[in-house]
């Protein structure tokens, strides 16, 4: 049968998943702590306390997880590679074993034909430079560049397509200034130098890379939602752009070469959170982060409908009630396909990307293996169907739409909510560490081969 939707030649389907998430090994080899494990040994962060020590057993199962990938027919692979496995302070000495993992990674993944793509920072931070003072110091960017380049260097003449931040916005608002993840601070002042330094470090990151990998492409990851008002009351408008405004355009715009954008740098003030005003920005950085790139990275998950004048006047995102599974996911995200295709649009029109990947998108079901070992995800089927098909109507109106990263490959460790979110395609048993393909992953790998559906 002829596809009702087929996707661009050379289009990469792919997978994504980040190394906390799923490595597990938090010790071992001469791996260093992260702000992740930090953050997770310490009772009260994680629901159950949950940690990422085992995780997926990523680290010692690598193998059987290419086999499944393989399977699936998968084009690409989007990981992270934990920055305290390679350079257990954050810099100076190199792990050597850190690098033989995932030196044997990369080279799996070329043999099956799947092309690997790098995150360099999925929030992991090595917990050495954390104890300095993280992101919030200009010297932490001068690690990521020292990072960046060992990586570069080792891996650059087999992989060609690098990110260098996965969603700084969440590093910068949620682990320096709502505290709900590593390393747990809760102070906004403390978010904009982080959100600065982060920005930087991409910055003076995409020339060593380029150099170490001719010919590579480099990019940046940025979580994006639809975001729209519940009315067309002033309020409810003003507090959709300003949550965009922190969310998305104070990355974006600064990269795309626009500067922070004023009227979020006007709320900050309002708020507090510049009490020296942008004493971080020094001469030169603002070019720095402007450095041209080749994609843009955008994760996307959910619609967010904004109301000002709640019953206790607090601002809030609110979200339609939750009905059914169809449009509900388990994260108690909204389901709406059409902010794919509006966010894309936008972002490109906006930014002008050269080509833009959707760096992450899925959804989170708990369903488990019946007694046959089937798991009958079809409410995920539908999301992902619902998706591609957004992402087809954007790619029709001309956004260079050049692959997609299902979120995720294996249930793991969902941060702050542990192990109780389940957004793989392949079902993870966390007592045994079997693996079994859901209905989704199947469904999948037909789209992955007819390059529609
Ligand atoms: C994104 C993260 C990813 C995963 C999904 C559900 O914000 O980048 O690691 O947790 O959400």
């Amino acid at each position: 049968m002829a596809n009702k939707f087929s996707f661009p030649e050379n289009f990469l389907w792919g997978t994504a998943t980040a190394s906390y998430q799923i490595e597990g090994a938090w010790n071992k080899h001469g791996k260093g702590e992260s702000t992740w494990d930090r953050f997770a040994h310490t009772p009260g962060h994680i629901k159950n306390n949950d940690t990422g020590d085992v995780a997926d057993d990523h680290y010692r199962l690598w193998k059987k997880d290419i086999g499944l990938m393989k399977k699936l027919g998968l084009k690409a692979y989007r990981f992270s590679t934990s920055w305290p496995r390679l350079l257990p302070a954050g810099r100076g000495k190199v792990n050597q074993k850190g690098l033989d993992f995932y030196s044997k990674l990369v080279d799996g993944l070329l043999d099956a034909n799947i092309v690997p793509f790098i995150t360099l920072d999925h929030w992991d931070l090595p917990q050495k430079l954390e104890d300095e003072g993280g992101w919030v110091l200009r010297s932490t960017a001068e690690a990521f560049v020292e990072y960046a380049d060992l990586m570069s260097r080792t891996f650059g003449d087999r992989v060609k397509n690098w990110i260098t931040h996965n969603e700084p916005a969440v590093v910068a608002w949620m682990g320096y200034g709502t505290g709900q993840h590593a390393p747990g601070l809760k102070d906004y002042s403390l978010s904009l130098p982080v959100a600065h330094h982060l920005l930087l470090s991409h910055g003076w990151a995409v020339p060593v890379i380029r150099r170490n990998s001719p010919k590579a492409e480099v990019g940046i990851t940025l979580n994006i939602a639809w975001g729209v008002a519940a009315s067309n009351s002033r309020a409810d408008l003003n507090s959709v752009r300003l949550d965009d405004g922190q969310w998305f355009r104070w990355f974006a715009d600064p990269v795309y070469g626009r500067g922070y954008p004023s009227d979020v740098v006007l709320d900050f003030e309002k708020r507090g959170a510049l009490p020296n005003g942008m004493n971080f920005v020094q001469a030169g950085d603002m070019d720095a982060i402007v450095t041209p790139t080749d994609f843009l990275g955008l994760n996307y998950y959910s619609r967010h409908v904004y109301r000002v004048n709640t019953p206790d006047n607090d601002p809030q995102i609110v979200f339609p009630k939750p009905t059914t599974p169809e449009n509900w996911t388990e994260m108690g995200w909204e389901i709406h396909p059409d902010g794919l295709t509006g966010i894309l649009g936008r972002a490109y029109f906006n930014y002008q990307p050269p080509k833009i990947y959707v760096t992450e998108n899925g959804a989170s079901y708990s369903t488990s293996p019946d007694e046959k070992g089937i798991v009958a995800d079809e409410h995920r089927v539908n999301y992902l169907r619902t998706h591609f098909a957004a992402a087809h109507r954007a790619i029709q109106a001309g956004v260079p739409l050049a692959g997609y990263f299902v979120w995720s490959l294996l249930d793991n460790f969902e941060w702050s909510h542990g192990y109780t979110q389940r957004f793989g395609i392949v079902y993870v048993d966390y007592e045994t560490q079997k693996r079994y393909l859901k209905d989704s992953a199947k469904w999948y790998k037909g789209v992955i081969k007819k390059n529609g559906f």
